[in-house]
């Protein structure tokens, strides 16, 4: 497994943390698999009873790598994201999130598939798709809106408004706000005290609040086609350069 994924169990708590705090945690191919990996393993096993995603201070996850996505242009690389979305859309053990910071692209679509998110004051959830010629991903068109609401799922997905952490919790995708240096600790407070639950009544309770899982990874499905055919398109390939020669 890549340590630029740090998998720890804590007791019946698996900390799966991003770890490429140079590129403020932006997830290449290989964290993707090992994130799979870690997530897979967990889910088969009767010890661990509640997942941790977590980042680094300042930076929870800059979105998906977009040197990547140039190659994956080129054609030059396999994607197997999807692998990881299908993976955390059908994940039954509970999810909870330490946002230390920054939380862009699917930083933000993975806090949908999560029961319950801490944040630091200083987080900011934003979505950029449109603005790299994308469109969501991560059943991010589907969740969104249930979740948030239509309007405030327009301004975050298609618009690209950010959502700091205090709007981010009024509208419900955060649940805790607190310092910086606390995030993990609560959120590790939060991971416990749902580890230490009755495990089958929370596995059948949290189906029941999730819905229909089918109807989600559809939308993975429908979401990927479209994002593919994007990466290709010249607005996409424009946007990509841009990226990279914002700071020549
Ligand atoms: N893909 C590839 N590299 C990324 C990245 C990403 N998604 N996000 C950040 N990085 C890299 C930067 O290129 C930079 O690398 P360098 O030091 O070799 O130049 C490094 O991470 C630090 O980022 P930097 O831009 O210097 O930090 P910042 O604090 O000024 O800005 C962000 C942070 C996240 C706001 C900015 O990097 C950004 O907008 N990243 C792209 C986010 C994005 O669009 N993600 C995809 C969504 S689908």
């Amino acid at each position: 497994m890549s340590d630029l994924i740090v998998v720890q169990d804590e007791g019946a708590v698996r900390v799966i943390r991003m770890n490429r705090p140079e590129k403020k945690n932006a997830l290449t191919q290989p964290m993707y698999d090992a994130m799979t990996a870690a997530l897979r393993e967990a889910g088969a096993s009767t010890a661990i009873r509640c997942i941790m995603l977590a980042g680094g201070p300042g930076a929870f996850c800059a979105g998906s790598d977009i040197g990547e996505f140039q190659r994956r242009v080129e054609g030059g690389l396999e994607s197997i994201t999807v692998e990881f979305l299908h993976t955390l859309a059908r994940n039954q053990k509970p999810l909870v999130a330490a946002v230390g910071g920054l939380a862009v692209g699917i930083g933000t679509t993975m806090l949908f598939h999560c029961d319950h998110v801490v944040a630091a004051t200083n987080a900011v959830f934003t979505t950029p798709f449109i603005k790299l010629g994308l469109v969501p991903e991560a059943a991010s068109s589907l969740l969104a809106p249930r979740r948030l609401g239509y309007a405030r799922a327009f301004a975050l997905l298609v618009m690209g408004r950010p959502l700091a952490a205090v709007e981010a919790k009024e509208v419900g995708l955060v649940n805790t706000v607190v310092d910086a240096a606390a995030v993990d600790e609560v959120a590790r407070k939060a991971a416990h005290e749902i580890a230490a639950l009755p495990a089958g009544a929370v596995a059948v309770a949290r189906k029941l609040l999730r819905g229909h899982i089918d109807d989600v990874v559809r939308q993975i499905d429908t979401e990927t086609d479209l994002f593919t055919e994007r990466l290709h398109s010249e607005e996409a390939r424009a946007a990509f350069a841009a990226f990279f020669a914002r700071k020549k």
